[in-house]
């Protein structure tokens, strides 16, 4: 009540201010605001009462609303909380600033050993010796240090450049600005900021205090704290660090200093870095799960916020053998703990049908606060995940989320089930075409047996194949595809490509919604995109378990658009060649290559397929242009034993190198790597005059 009226009569007071006063007093409170900010964050010694101080900046708000011509530069809105981030400089890394790969079971951890030990080719009971540390819930830095004393720190940002945060990181008393004792000529330091629990709950009692933004959680605290345009405010926020890695690094103590990543964590130390004194080495998988599950049970008594456990090969050596797919190392894993829970109500299950067909059951929440993010749906997965939880309308749920997954139900409060209230009925017809929806023998999905028929599974994949990382066709939103596909103008992707040839403009300038420019933009923006790549072209097909990444592993293994249609047609048997080379190629399961054979075995795929190669030019993959490699752009085949690396080993060292590594010898070849015990790829190379060399020399030529 007070409250109100008294803003009641800051508002009357505002209202009588002509334009030059309130530019004056604009200028008044700018100052004022800010000595006592100053007052406040430098010295800690406030000068007026929180209420006061809430006063000024009330009115310094009510005035800009009736002004807003005139807000100042220096306004006191602009400078607190607000990150900014096209203000900060952009850093490029050195060395890139990398993700890790997650494990979520025990299972996941022991995959993450015999990988290594595979692809080291070490025995079975070989002991990898790993380091296990805390997963900071913080933000990256990446801080360098030119003969010893602090230039340069970013942020991640996306991996390869960052924000620079120099003058931010600075005012973290923790950071060193200069390494102790000997140091490098350069090394990039690495490592996580963070808010502890107790400090992001005083910050934002007093950020609430001031009517100022209060933060979701310590990791945002920590970035909003440190993503500040006036490096006070950071000073004034208590922000901490651990360093943990290193990126980029020249000079004598190069490669000298430390052997494993435990001797680097005390280098750390001796620098004057803080570093996590849980860091402990495990020899064994037990080891590990029993160091993750210890950390488990401590996390809540920790002082500041972790989500998971961190294991990295303590062997520098291995490390750097090992190296990395695609923008994670191999020689390192996140374990990550259960996530965060909230209990809301499930107001309604909705059934989605993906392009693929799949029913999917959708769970329509009251939207609840997780974590920090607002959530409103959940997955429920399929059908016996509900019928096993007895997920019900109107029940009350726990849900959580984990990391960037969706968010899922976990656990029904039966308890709370209101009365009247009847189990679930999974439906056995598909909510949009009504055809049967149906469920093979083994397999947890049911979908939809309309096939292109169904709206859902044309629609959404023309939707697909038109979206932005597929053909980016720009100009045919979801709802003109439905419309094309229900007046049967445009049924698979195929027509779209026709659609002018057969009379398309008279017939769309007749919808209601379309003109003679807009239907001429739609033709350009389809005929810009008959040349289309590879890659591109694998995805927007829109195979099941086929993403960006896939569609690129396929279109760099195969090469051509007709290479790899003949390749998936013989890959039917699974005993072929074909078969055994798709699953040769890294990355590719059994799984995935069961998705995209079973794609071309379909007669309607493949006729569409013909159908878009008559209107398509579907350009060869382009491997990456990598420096002055001398197998960049090849296509290499390795046959017979390796003996200096396991084979996997030697494959991804060449595709990291530029090359294509096949699993046959064609015309096309470009080198045949051929070590003891080579058949008849040896014997087909040799036919066909292609370039054959032993390993030896095959090493000698990449350099090692
Ligand atoms: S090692 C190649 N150790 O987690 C990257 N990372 O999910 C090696 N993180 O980008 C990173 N605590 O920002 C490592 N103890 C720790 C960590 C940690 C937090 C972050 C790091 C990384 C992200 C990956």
């Amino acid at each position: 009540m007070t409250k109100a009226k008294a803003s009641k009569t800051k508002a009357d007071d505002v209202a009588d201010l002509t334009e030059k006063q309130a530019a004056a007093e604009l200028k008044r409170l700018a100052a004022e605001i800010k000595a006592h900010d100053d007052a406040y964050y430098q010295q800690d010694a406030p000068a007026v009462t929180d209420a006061a101080y809430d006063a000024l900046r009330a009115r310094n708000t009510a005035i800009e609303t009736r002004f807003p011509k005139l807000i100042r530069d220096d306004s006191p809105n602009r400078r607190v909380g607000a990150a900014v981030s096209s203000g900060f400089r952009k850093v490029t890394h050195a060395v890139p600033m990398l993700s890790l790969g997650n494990a979520f079971s025990d299972e996941d951890v022991t995959d993450f050993i015999d990988r290594i030990r595979r692809f080291l080719t070490l025995p079975d009971d070989a002991v990898v010796e790993v380091t296990a540390e805390p997963k900071i819930d913080g933000l990256s830095f990446s801080a360098r240090y030119e003969e010893g004393l602090l230039t340069v720190a970013a942020t991640r940002g996306d991996g390869a450049e960052g924000e620079d945060i120099t003058a931010n990181i600075k005012t973290i008393s923790a950071m060193p600005l200069k390494l102790k004792g000997k140091a490098p000529a350069l090394i990039e330091i690495r490592g996580e900021v963070y808010m502890t629990k107790g400090d992001f709950a005083k910050l934002n009692a007093t950020q609430a205090a001031k009517g100022a933004k209060v933060f979701a959680n310590p990791r945002n605290a920590a970035a909003g704290s440190l993503r500040q345009l006036d490096s006070k405010i950071t000073a004034s926020r208590p922000l901490k660090i651990f360093a943990y890695t290193w990126g980029a690094l020249e000079g004598p103590l190069e490669g000298k200093s430390w052997d494993t990543k435990m001797e680097f964590l005390e280098q750390l130390k001796a620098w004057g870095f803080p570093v996590n004194d849980r860091t402990k080495v495990c020899e064994s998988v037990p080891e590990m799960i029993a160091a993750y599950t210890k950390l488990g049970e401590d996390r809540a008594g920790l002082p500041y916020d972790i989500d998971g456990m961190v294991y990295a090969v303590n062997s520098l050596a291995w490390q750097r053998r090992l190296g990395f797919v695609s923008r994670a190392p191999r020689w390192a894993i996140a374990h990550k703990f259960s996530a965060e829970q909230a209990e809301t109500k499930l107001e309604r299950i909705e059934i989605q049908v993906g392009r693929t067909g799949a029913l999917t059951p959708v769970a329509h929440l009251t939207p609840v606060n997780v974590g920090g993010v607002m959530v409103g749906r959940a997955t429920l997965h399929n059908e016996d995940e509900i019928a096993r939880k007895d997920i019900r309308e109107g029940d009350t749920v726990i849900i959580q989320r984990a990391g960037d997954v969706i968010p899922q139900v976990v656990e029904v409060r039966t308890d709370k089930r209101p009365k009247g209230s009847h189990a679930f009925v999974f439906p056995d017809k598909c909510p949009v075409c009504k055809s049967q929806a149906v469920r093979e023998p083994d397999e947890v999905v049911r979908r939809c047996t309309g096939g292109l028929t169904c709206a859902a599974q044309a629609v959404e994949r023309i939707r697909h194949f038109v979206s932005r990382d597929a053909f980016d066709i720009e100009g045919l939103g979801e709802k003109h595809i439905e419309a094309f596909f229900s007046d049967g103008l445009v049924k698979n992707p195929a027509e779209l490509f026709t659609l002018q040839k057969r009379d398309g403009k008279t017939k769309l300038m007749e919808r209601e919604g379309w003109g003679e420019k807009s239907v001429d933009n739609l033709f350009l923006a389809i005929e810009h995109r008959r040349t289309v790549p590879l890659e591109r072209f694998i995805f927007a097909l829109g195979i099941r378990q086929v993403g960006q990444a896939t569609a690129r592993l396929l279109a760099h293994a195969y090469g051509t658009y007709d290479a790899w249609r003949d390749a998936m047609i013989a890959a039917k048997d699974e005993a072929s060649d074909a078969y055994r080379d798709l699953t040769n190629i890294e990355q590719i399961g059994p799984s995935v290559a069961t998705d995209v054979v079973a794609f071309f075995a379909e007669k309607h795929n493949r006729d569409i397929l013909t159908a878009l190669d008559k209107e398509l030019t579907i350009e060869p993959f382009v491997a990456p242009a990598l420096g002055d490699s001398p197998i960049a752009g090849k296509i290499v085949v390795f046959t017979g034993t390796l003996v200096a690396t396991s084979r996997s080993e030697a494959k991804a060292k060449a595709q990291s190198l530029g090359a294509k590594v096949a699993g046959s010898v064609s015309k096309k070849t470009d080198l045949v790597v051929a070590g003891p015990g080579a058949g008849s790829k040896l014997k087909e190379a040799e036919a066909l005059g292609v370039k054959v060399v032993t390993e030896e020399e095959y090493l000698a030529l990449i350099g090692g």
